[in-house]
């Protein structure tokens, strides 16, 4: 368990990358935290409950989740499925399946939580009413494989969701914008494996015959202390990388304490939501 302390943003900061490679550490309390702290975002809540309205998830449904963390979506959606429907989740983090199940077992929610990768899903073909994948694509090694494999284990005509954001539309108002450039440029080009993704998206649904293709985008508002955390966090990763010297480092650490002490930190990050139907 990480022992970093959330009250400080400095200390708390939240790498995104290691989200590709959880269990190569304990389950750590900030990716925890991180994880529940966008989960709470309004604007991000949002296109939760725009998928739900464009899936028709609702009673009597079979819905996967994947990629589903420590289910927080997914205990949600297993609720709107009764009465007659079921719930799946699955992620490759065996400490977020079962800290899922453990949260489950609380509630006295009907889930089922399985370990399996996004690429490989361990279901028969047309097993799944509804699919959805929220914020994992960018993760993935191979995104339209797991993509396919969401159109093979959905039943024709049912339906699928995705939520992925585009990481070159990261914003934070630190006034130096050449700072701000370097420093957004390199977590965008780092922190994940594949940020811009969402861009072709549409047209790999289309390839793989999925047809009434919407979008739908929200810029979501990060809560202030997330965007402390995070914004610290890769300040400090261009940093190490040499991309930003140490007095740029520095300004920029800084830069953000006094924004977020004044209460002036402002940051976003855009977002879509891609639904279909599976031809
Ligand atoms: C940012 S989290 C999102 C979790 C959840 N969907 C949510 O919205 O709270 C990314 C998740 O993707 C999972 N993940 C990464 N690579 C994966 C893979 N190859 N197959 C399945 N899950 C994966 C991680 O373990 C992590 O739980």
């Amino acid at each position: 368990m990480s022992t970093a302390d959330p009250a400080d943003p400095a200390d708390g900061a939240i790498a995104l990358h290691d989200f590709t490679d959880l269990d190569h550490a304990a389950l750590p309390v900030t990716y925890v935290a991180a994880l529940e702290a966008f989960d709470r975002l309004p604007l991000l809540r949002e296109l939760k409950a725009l998928a739900i309205e464009r899936t028709g998830t609702g009673p009597g449904r079979r819905v996967l989740d994947v990629g589903c963390g420590f289910g927080l979506e997914t205990l949600r959606l297993a609720r709107l499925v009764q009465p007659g429907g079921a719930v799946t989740g699955v992620d490759l983090s065996a400490d977020f399946v079962v800290e899922g199940r453990r949260r489950a077992s609380v509630a006295g929610v009907p889930v089922e939580l399985l370990q399996a990768d996004a690429q490989h899903l361990p279901f028969a073909d047309a097993s799944f009413d509804v699919t959805r994948i929220e914020r994992v694509l960018i993760y993935l090694d191979d995104p339209w494989r797991a993509l396919r494999e969401m159109v093979r284990v959905t039943r024709p005509g049912g339906a699928l969701a995705i939520i992925a954001p585009d990481f070159d539309t990261n914003t934070v108002n630190v006034p130096d914008r050449d700072l701000g450039r370097a420093v957004l440029t390199h977590e965008c080009d780092t922190a994940v494996v594949h940020g811009l993704m969402v861009r072709d998206l549409r047209g790999h649904l289309l390839d793989l015959g999925v047809h009434d293709v919407r979008v739908a985008s929200r810029m979501v508002v990060f809560d202030p202390d997330l965007a402390a955390q995070y914004f610290t966090g890769i300040g400090r990763s261009a940093g190490a990388a040499g991309v930003i010297d140490e007095e740029a480092t520095e300004r920029w650490v800084a830069t953000i304490a006094a924004l977020h002490r004044a209460d002036r930190l402002f940051a976003a990050i855009g977002y879509y939501l891609f639904t279909g139907r599976v031809g």
